[in-house]
């Protein structure tokens, strides 16, 4: 179990928050996406829940989780799916990507969703790795894609 950071605070998410979450996704990918988490934040915030969370220490936002709930054939009650979350990198092991997935299992839970799901790249071990931790198992299903021109 990861050592836990004192004084976090665990809040749904805000449009206002985008700034912050995209500082923390340049530390993460070195890449300028606002207009990924435009659309993001457009589908997401009054969506059919508010299911994306940040994690906030001394005011400032350090980590954060952005997820829809969305229909899958299988599940009478949908599934909540993961887009993506990070943390600042100066902000790791310390149990706040455990805590933004909890307040998001918690949430789904009080609204009957029975399931979360994330896409994960088979060489991403650090989050292979937490979500071990997490008790998050492998699923059935296969990515197939098609390389366009
Ligand atoms: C993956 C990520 C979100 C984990 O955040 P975090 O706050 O450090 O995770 P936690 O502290 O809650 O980790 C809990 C447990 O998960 C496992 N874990 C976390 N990061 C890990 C890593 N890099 N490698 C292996 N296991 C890891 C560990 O078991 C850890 O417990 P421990 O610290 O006691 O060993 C963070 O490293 C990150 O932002 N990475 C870059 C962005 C990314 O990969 N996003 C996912 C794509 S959508």
């Amino acid at each position: 179990m990861a050592a836990q950071i004192k004084d976090v605070l665990i809040r749904q998410m805000k449009e206002t928050d985008i700034d912050s979450i995209l500082d923390i996704d340049k530390k993460i990918s070195g890449l300028e996406r606002a207009f990924t988490y435009e659309n993001l934040f457009d589908s997401l915030i009054g969506g059919e829940i508010a299911c994306s969370f940040v994690a906030e220490v001394e005011d400032h936002v350090v980590g954060f989780i952005l997820a829809s709930v969305t229909y899958v054939p299988e599940e009478v009650t949908g599934a909540c799916m993961i887009q993506i979350l990070g943390v600042h990198p100066g902000y790791r092991r310390q149990g706040i990507a455990s805590r933004l997935i909890g307040a998001l299992a918690d949430i789904c839970s009080s609204k009957g969703i029975r399931e979360i799901r994330v896409m994960v790249d088979q060489h991403d071990t650090n989050l292979q790795g937490l979500l071990d931790t997490l008790d998050f198992r492998r699923g059935s299903i296969v990515n197939y894609s098609l390389a366009l021109p």
